[in-house]
């Protein structure tokens, strides 16, 4: 690292002709160890009448199928593996909403990389190897832990690993042991938050300058609230445990204007959902990704159901993500109209004396789908109007959503909590 770089690393701020030069022969390189060393792939080439040596330029990658989280479940556990078990040095695993988890293995390589681009995130959120990081992510199966806490060391910053709970504890290191960065989901560091406050600590006195957030979806109203609030900046890092964990795109400290996608690892493309057609750069659609550099476990296509879009670059060359809007999974189909649980986010905190801490709703009446929303008051909202503030609430979705929804007001503290990614969604449907 010099002195005079922008980034952690030179290729963050190579030209575009030499990413894509990178890029390719990488692309390439991964299309056939995945052909040659996974029956997965190979079987997938053949029956899709594809050949790694039809890649010529980076736009034929759209030739190639795209992998699934049901090819995943099908290979249950280790079979799309390219490496022998032997070479495998780490397995994680994200806990499916449906069945059985997904898993995913690691070559030594795989976790430097890893170990790299988490360093080249924290750095990229203005972490340098003097800070103490707090890593409050779930360490075990879930990549969160882990992934923050190889990367931290890697940078040479002092790693806490406290991992997720204990939130009184928490809140006690944090004291303590003076972090200069968390590394946390943004609904359980609201969950801190409101401890810190509850114990009538001020965060301003506290050391804490950046809070380095992701693992779920979460608005620019969230960023405003928690920032406010923490007296912190608030980053956004993103990633999933198919392409690695954590670490896949990070927002810089500079321009905070939606996650770096790390593109010398991860090539990412951006398909309309339903005709899998690949869309130009800067149009909304579902975000995939196909693995550069990674060895024991490559991802050809991989779909992450995540909708956003591609950004150019700004701090670093490499292009970037819109903040997500969310999972195609998560989204809700009431009475014709598509709502994502970000949507009422968003209008939620448009409006003083709610809190972050919502849920939703979903049900039937005979066929017609009802919602409603739960949403915590702020403590020093209790004594206000409720009809007006449902008022409030109601009139926006209306106008910004185009639904109607029953609202529910909830007292402090009345609605379960988050140690981690926090579950937004009640579907009384399924
Ligand atoms: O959540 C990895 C991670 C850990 C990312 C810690 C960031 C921080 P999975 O459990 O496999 O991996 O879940 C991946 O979470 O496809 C998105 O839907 C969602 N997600 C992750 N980061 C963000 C983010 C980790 N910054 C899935 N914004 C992804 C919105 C996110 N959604």
């Amino acid at each position: 690292m010099s002195s005079k770089q922008l980034g952690y690393e030179a290729i963050e701020t190579a030209s575009v002709d030499e990413l894509r030069d990178l890029q390719f022969n990488r692309l390439k390189t991964t299309l056939i160890n995945a052909y040659n060393n996974s029956p997965v792939y190979t079987k997938k080439f053949d029956d899709h009448g594809v050949h790694p040596d039809d890649l010529t330029c980076l736009e034929d990658l759209s030739k190639f199928p795209f992998t699934t989280k049901a090819d995943m479940r099908d290979n249950y556990p280790f079979g799309m593996f390219a490496l022998p078990m032997e070479k495998i040095v780490r397995v994680h695993a994200s806990s499916g909403t449906t069945g059985k988890p997904t898993v995913v293995g690691y070559s030594q390589n795989d976790i430097d990389t890893w170990a790299n681009v988490v360093a080249r995130s924290i750095y990229a959120a203005g972490g340098r190897p003097k800070d103490k990081v707090h890593v409050a992510y779930g360490y075990g199966l879930f990549t969160g832990g882990f992934g923050a806490h190889y990367g931290a060391e890697r940078l040479g910053c002092t790693v806490i690993p406290m991992g997720g709970g204990q939130t009184e504890k928490q809140v006690q290191l944090l004291q303590d042991f003076d972090p200069d960065i968390i590394m946390v989901t943004p609904s359980y560091m609201l969950n801190i938050a409101d401890e810190i406050i509850r114990q009538g600590i001020d965060p301003e006195k506290m050391a804490l300058r950046t809070g380095i957030f992701g693992a779920e979806p979460w608005t620019e109203g969230m960023r405003t609230d928690l920032q406010a609030r923490m007296s912190m900046d608030a980053v956004d890092i993103y990633g999933l445990s198919e392409m690695m964990g954590p670490g896949v795109a990070q927002e810089c400290i500079e321009t905070m204007d939606g996650p770096t996608i790390w593109e010398d690892h991860f090539y990412p493309e951006i398909i309309n959902p339903v005709t899998g057609e690949v869309v130009a750069d800067g149009e909304e659609g579902e975000l995939v990704f196909t693995s550069l550099t990674k060895e024991a476990m490559p991802m050809i296509r991989y779909r992450t159901r995540d909708l956003t879009r591609l950004l150019p670059g700004s701090a670093r060359t490499m292009r970037r993500m819109d903040k997500i809007t969310g999972r195609s999974d998560d989204m809700l189909i009431i009475r014709g109209v598509n709502v994502f649980p970000t949507q009422i986010e968003t209008q939620i905190l448009a409006i003083q004396g709610l809190t972050p801490h919502y849920q939703i709703e979903v049900g039937k009446k005979g066929n017609m789908d009802t919602i409603k929303v739960q949403v915590e008051l702020a403590p020093e909202a209790v004594n206000e109007n409720y009809d007006e503030l449902v008022r409030k609430l109601n009139h926006k979705i209306k106008t910004f959503i185009g639904i109607s929804c029953a609202i529910e007001l909830k007292q402090p503290h009345e609605l379960p909590r988050s140690e981690g990614k926090a579950q937004r969604v009640i579907d009384n449907r399924k």
